[in-house]
């Protein structure tokens, strides 16, 4: 069962004069327990699509439609009692150095223990000490770190008392936000082998939001690929970052060392940029660095469509076929 559906999810923001259209029409299912990476360069709208699932926009700039289904229930038609109650609970986000932004004159078990305190008023303090140090346990950090203030831990640890925060109230669906993205490669390839652990031990379904393939490679079921607001291809990992079937992840796939079998070729990049989500191409968003572009993707957008092996591509000539 899906988790979470997202249905025909637009999100626009009205900044000086000028709408931009930072999601366009996202249709996508998390499935329970499959871990989905949500990847897609800078600026592509990855974190605009979360903002909106959690219902974090400034609601009087952005305009956001469409459904976000999270078992069943529209999170865009909660009442803010409503929304109080799952968030923690249902619905957990990591966010990159979030931490940073801790109070200097809490310890962080205090801090984590007052989320706690809030979604069960009726914890005592023994208790709530208790289940804060075997949340830190489950993410590796030693007790002792209860009694520290945020500037005496190294930002590995501040990462993992972020991640320990998310997981205090046990929730469902876990979003990670370029969550290890400033962390070095050993200690972020640590903290992945511990989410993957965590999530089979609690049945966690996590979203992993990034610009990095191999975050995705090494620690997602499913990959999902967004480009300028849309999305252009989803399906199995393995498939889709070995043999990808539309343009645009074939381009990012290239460019992308770890993917590539003859290291000794040099690296393509897709030429051009990003188009200006204030003046969207009227076809394919793509179209303008495609190599595979003709006269159709100017004109009219392409559908997600299905293909074989649980993927879908939103091309008209994803796999190397015209399928109009
Ligand atoms: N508050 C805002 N007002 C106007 N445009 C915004 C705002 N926040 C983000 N954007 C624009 O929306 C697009 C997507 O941004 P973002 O969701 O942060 O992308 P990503 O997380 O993939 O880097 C960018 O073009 C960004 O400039
Ligand atoms: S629809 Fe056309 S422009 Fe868009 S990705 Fe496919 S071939 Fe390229
Ligand atoms: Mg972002």
């Amino acid at each position: 069962m899906a988790i979470l559906s997202l249905r025909d999810v637009s999100v626009t923001y009205r900044s000086s004069g000028k709408e931009v259209h930072a999601i366009n029409n996202i249709s996508l299912d998390v499935e329970e327990n499959e871990s989905l990476g949500i990847v897609g360069e800078s600026g592509s709208g990855k974190t605009t699509l979360i903002m909106a699932v959690l219902r974090l926009l400034n609601t009087k700039t952005t305009d956001v439609t469409g459904e976000a289904l999270l078992k069943g229930e529209d999170i865009f038609q909660m009442t803010p009692e409503r929304l109080s109650e799952i968030r923690w609970t249902e619905m957990a986000i990591v966010f990159q150095k979030a931490l940073n932004a801790l109070s200097p004159v809490h310890t962080v078990g205090r801090f984590i223990g007052d989320i706690y305190r809030v979604h069960k008023p009726e914890a005592t303090k023994e208790e709530i000490r208790s289940v804060v140090e075997e949340t830190f346990e489950l993410v590796n950090l030693p007790k002792r770190i209860f009694k520290l203030y945020p500037h005496e831990l190294s930002g590995g640890m501040l990462q993992r008392v972020s991640i320990a925060m998310s997981l205090i109230l046990d929730p469902s669906l876990l979003i990670m936000d370029e969550a290890t993205t400033a962390l070095d490669v050993v200690t972020q390839n640590q903290i992945l082998e511990e989410i993957k652990r965590l999530e089979e031990q609690k049945g966690i379904t996590r979203i992993m939001i990034t610009h990095d393939m191999s975050v995705v490679a090494s620690s997602c079921k499913k990959v999902a690929v967004l480009y300028a607001g849309s999305l252009m291809e989803s399906g199995p990992t393995e498939k889709v970052l070995v043999e990808p079937i539309h343009p645009y992840t074939q381009g990012l796939v290239e460019s992308f060392p770890t993917f590539k079998t003859d290291t000794h070729e040099p690296l393509k990049s897709i030429p051009g940029s990003l188009p200006d989500l204030a003046n969207l191409p009227a076809g394919c968003v793509f179209a303008p660095r495609c190599p595979k572009a003709s006269d159709i993707c100017f004109n009219s957008k392409p559908e997600m469509k299905d293909y074989p092996g649980n993927r879908k591509a939103a091309c008209f000539f994803a796999g190397g076929s015209n399928n109009e």
